[in-house]
Formats: structure tokens, C-alpha cells, sequence
């Protein structure tokens, strides 16, 4: 058999910091991603996650540290490397921030049609994006015409339309009901189940970290199972922040052992 080279991982961050006015928010925050790892970044709010996905993302540059995506530095980019190297990272906003001017179709077709891709192609790719996230019916709404949860899936097509070989997902369950949050976290599920896509997502919500732990997607019944015998997804891992610090970072069944008091306290 052919030696496989090892892979490059798909992200590295090392040694960052950084900090506004006085107030440090990261502080010297190190951990890698593998190709076909969903990493679960989970912490109080204000420690520091949104703008972790910020950065990684080359919209905010970091006081010091490295950050490489993809086996490149993301600090010393210029616009067109960013660019480039944005085209193959899928982010899911915070809140959705969908382009309220624009219908469905065309908040879904954003980058293709930054990218010039033929229309007929991009109207292609839409409807799978939509059925992806079933909303096939919703593409010619407007952003004010959905739920909070129809906005969700909306961005989240948005994000996977490019293929993308990362995905950031910034609290993609933030300010939905908890029903409606259970089937956008069956769709992060589904992603990483189907297409092995690189993922970190924020989340504040115990439950969905523990659910994307705990279930595998079942393409037969198109649902999420739960894995049997109290097992846990191998791909999935946890990272948490706090007040700027990384205070966990390892396997699902690594933290829910851990004998940290503060870590105990967080997960009760
Ligand atoms: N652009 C900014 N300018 C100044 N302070 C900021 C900025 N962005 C975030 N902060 C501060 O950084 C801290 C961490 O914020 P954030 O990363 O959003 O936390 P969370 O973990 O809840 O996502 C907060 O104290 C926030 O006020
Ligand atoms: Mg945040």
C-alpha cells in the first residue's frame, strides 16, 4: 500500500492574543483542527469566541500569534489572498445577518454571484443548497417574510453553497427556541455525517454540543440517531474558552471525565 503523507491540519492556531482598550479577550489561545473534525467551541459569553472565529476568518487581526488555514498565514495576507482563501470558508453569522434587500435566491447565490458563476448554474446549486436545508419552498422570499429559523437555515445555505473545505458556524442556535434549535443542529449534523466538511462551531447551548457528541445522521430515515451504546462521534471535539483562555481542548469523553472544578461547574 501506498504511505500516506500526513495531512496538513486544516487549521492552526497558535499563540494568539489580543486585546481592546485593556481588556484582553484572547490570551495566548492555541489548538489545531484536522481535516474531518467538528470541533465544538463552547465557553461563558464575553470569553472571546465570536471574535476567535473573527480572526481565524482574517477580519480582525490578532495583537500576535499565527493563524494558518489551509497550511497558510492568514496574519500577513493581503485583501486578494483573503479573498481567495475566503472562498473556500463557509461562515455562519451570528443572528443570520442575511441582506434584507434581497430575496432568498439571491442571499443564497451571494458568492456565486460574486464569483461570476453562470446564472442558470447558480440557480442550480441554490435549489440543491435549499433542498439541503429544506426550504426549497422559500426562494423567493424575502429575509422579513421567514421565521428565525427559516433565516437560519437560510444562511446556513448561504454558507455551504461554495462547497466549502472549513466551515464557521458563530452560534448558530443563538436566540431560537429550543425545538427550532434541535433541527438546525440536525442540519450541522447532517453536513458533517454527509460531506465530512471541517467544522467549528460555536455554540452556548450544552444541549446541541452534547447532541452533535451523541448522534450520528441516518441517511435511511433521514433523521439524527443516537449512537448506540452511550458512543460518541470519533470526528467531534470540544474546545473551551474562557475569559479568553483555552481551558479544555480534547475529546468529548475526555470533558464530560474531567475532574476540573471549573470545568465540572460549566458542564452542570
Ligand atoms: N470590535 C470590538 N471592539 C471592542 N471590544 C470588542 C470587540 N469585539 C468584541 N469585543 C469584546 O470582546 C469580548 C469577547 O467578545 P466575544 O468574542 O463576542 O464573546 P463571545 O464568547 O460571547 O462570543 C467582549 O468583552 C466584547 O465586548
Ligand atoms: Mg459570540
Amino acid at each position: 500500500m501506498p504511505e500516506e503523507k500526513p495531512k496538513e491540519p486544516v487549521l492552526e492556531v497558535r499563540n494568539v492574543s489580543i486585546a481592546f482598550d485593556n481588556n484582553r479577550v484572547l490570551d495566548d489561545v492555541s489548538f489545531t483542527l484536522n481535516n474531518g473534525e467538528t470541533c465544538v467551541l463552547l465557553g461563558p459569553a464575553g470569553g472571546g469566541k465570536s471574535v476567535l472565529l473573527k480572526i481565524i476568518n482574517g477580519l480582525i487581526p490578532p495583537d500576535s500569534g499565527s493563524i494558518r488555514v489551509f497550511g497558510q498565514e492568514v496574519t500577513t495576507m493581503k485583501q486578494q489572498e483573503l479573498f481567495q482563501m475566503r472562498r473556500r470558508v463557509g461562515m455562519v453569522f451570528q443572528e443570520s445577518a442575511l441582506f434584507d434587500s434581497m430575496d432568498v435566491e439571491d442571499n443564497v447565490a451571494y458568492r456565486l454571484n460574486e464569483e461570476g458563476v453562470d446564472p442558470a448554474e447558480a440557480h442550480k446549486r441554490v435549489e440543491e443548497a435549499l433542498e439541503f436545508v429544506e426550504l426549497g419552498q422559500a426562494i423567493d422570499k424575502f429575509p422579513s417574510e421567514l421565521s428565525g429559523g427559516m433565516r437560519r437555515r437560510v444562511s446556513i445555505a448561504r454558507a455551504l453553497i461554495t462547497k466549502p473545505d472549513l466551515i464557521l458556524y458563530d452560534s448558530p442556535t443563538g436566540g431560537l427556541d429550543p425545538i427550532t434549535s434541535t433541527t438546525i443542529v440536525e442540519l450541522i449534523l447532517k453536513q458533517r455525517d454527509e460531506s465530512h466538511t471541517t467544522s467549528l462551531m460555536i455554540t452556548h447551548r450544552l444541549q446541541d454540543a452534547f447532541f452533535l457528541a451523541t448522534h450520528h445522521w441516518d441517511s435511511a430515515t433521514k433523521s439524527a440517531t443516537l449512537i448506540p451504546d452511550g458512543g460518541v462521534d470519533q470526528n467531534t471535539k470540544f474546545l473551551v474558552l474562557n475569559e479568553g483562555r483555552v481551558v479544555f481542548d480534547g475529546s468529548t469523553l475526555e470533558l464530560t471525565h474531567s475532574e476540573d472544578p471549573w470545568l465540572q461547574n460549566f458542564l452542570s
